[in-house]
């Protein structure tokens, strides 16, 4: 017996970025939308704690117990009084290291997989806190749809999203690691005031009317001065994107994968041709949203 669970990617519509806190984290205005690019777990009795993965990226994708994935059986099981003896396979789609809370998707994805696998039948607040103990985007990825993360992003209201949301991604050649921006973040804005993180009500209205125009107009990400600091050539990403007629483009949360909304699926697919033809990327992606959380198949 196995059981399969899908999990999707996330972008940050908004993310707003306080000072660094006492503990090293930062205080966040998140607003995550969950997008149509999906990681599958598969969890499979076994010996021992095992990890695989397949995918174009499998290779940069650890298999020993710092996989978020495996910490989560580890975790789940530890609770439970259980052995985290469990094979867990991972498809991956989510590009890795990317700024789109693959690994974290993984982390969701495993933890209801063993959570359905072993008969434990956790509550939802039991998983929700097993998933912020795991990393701060991990809730979301269980979670989807579309919410506003406050503390370090892990805690969650849901939000209301009135329509569908086009999406193009594209994935750069090597990826960036989250403290390294979040760093970056801290020496850029040494010395200035860095302000209270506060959701932005326009872009929350224009997420809950369906409406890609207002959404464009009032995305913001202040992670992306310290992502195109350490990746510069993001910047003609970005640019290309915006010639091809993207409405709004921008780092995909701590990058360096770049994310470009669009009027409707057509222009998405012209804007993700435009992309690759442009050669400032390796790889460009359609993906609508909102999608749904972590699912049992
Ligand atoms: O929570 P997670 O393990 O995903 O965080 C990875 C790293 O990103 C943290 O160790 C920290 O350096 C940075 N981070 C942060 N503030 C947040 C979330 C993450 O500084 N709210």
């Amino acid at each position: 017996m196995s059981v399969t669970v899908r999990v999707p990617a996330k972008v940050n519509v908004q993310l707003a970025v306080g000072g660094a806190r006492p503990d090293g984290f930062h205080d966040l205005a998140n607003v995550f939308l969950a997008v149509g690019l999906y990681d599958e777990v598969t969890a499979t009795p076994a010996d021992e704690l095992r990890i695989t993965c397949e995918g174009p990226d499998a290779g940069q994708v650890p298999l020993d117990r710092t996989n978020l994935a495996a910490r989560a059986a580890i975790a789940l099981a530890a609770r439970h009084g259980l052995a985290p003896d469990v094979h867990l396979h991972i498809a991956k789609d989510i590009p890795v290291a990317g700024g789109m809370a693959g690994g974290s998707a993984d982390a969701a994805g495993a933890l209801l997989a063993c959570d359905t696998l072993w008969g434990t039948n956790a509550a939802r607040d039991e998983l929700l806190d097993i998933c912020a103990e795991l990393g701060s985007d991990v809730p979301f990825s269980l979670v989807g749809g579309a919410a506003l993360g406050t503390g370090r992003g892990e805690r969650l209201r849901a939000l209301e999203v009135g329509g569908t949301f086009h999406w193009v991604f594209a994935v750069a050649d090597g990826g960036l690691s989250t403290p390294a921006v979040y760093g970056e973040f801290d020496r850029l804005s040494e010395g200035a005031g860095v302000p209270e993180p506060v959701a932005s009500q326009e872009l929350l209205d224009a997420l809950a009317k369906g409406d890609a125009a207002a959404l464009a107009a009032t995305v913001s990400n202040d992670l992306q001065p310290a992502a195109l600091s350490l990746f510069p050539s993001l910047t003609d990403t970005l640019d290309a994107g915006r010639a091809a007629g993207a409405l709004a483009a921008l780092v995909s949360g701590s990058g360096p994968t770049t994310a470009f909304l669009t009027r409707d699926a057509d222009a998405a697919e012209a804007v993700a041709q435009a992309l690759l033809a442009s050669g400032t990327c390796r790889t460009a992606r359609v993906a609508p949203s909102p999608a749904p959380g972590a699912t049992v198949l």
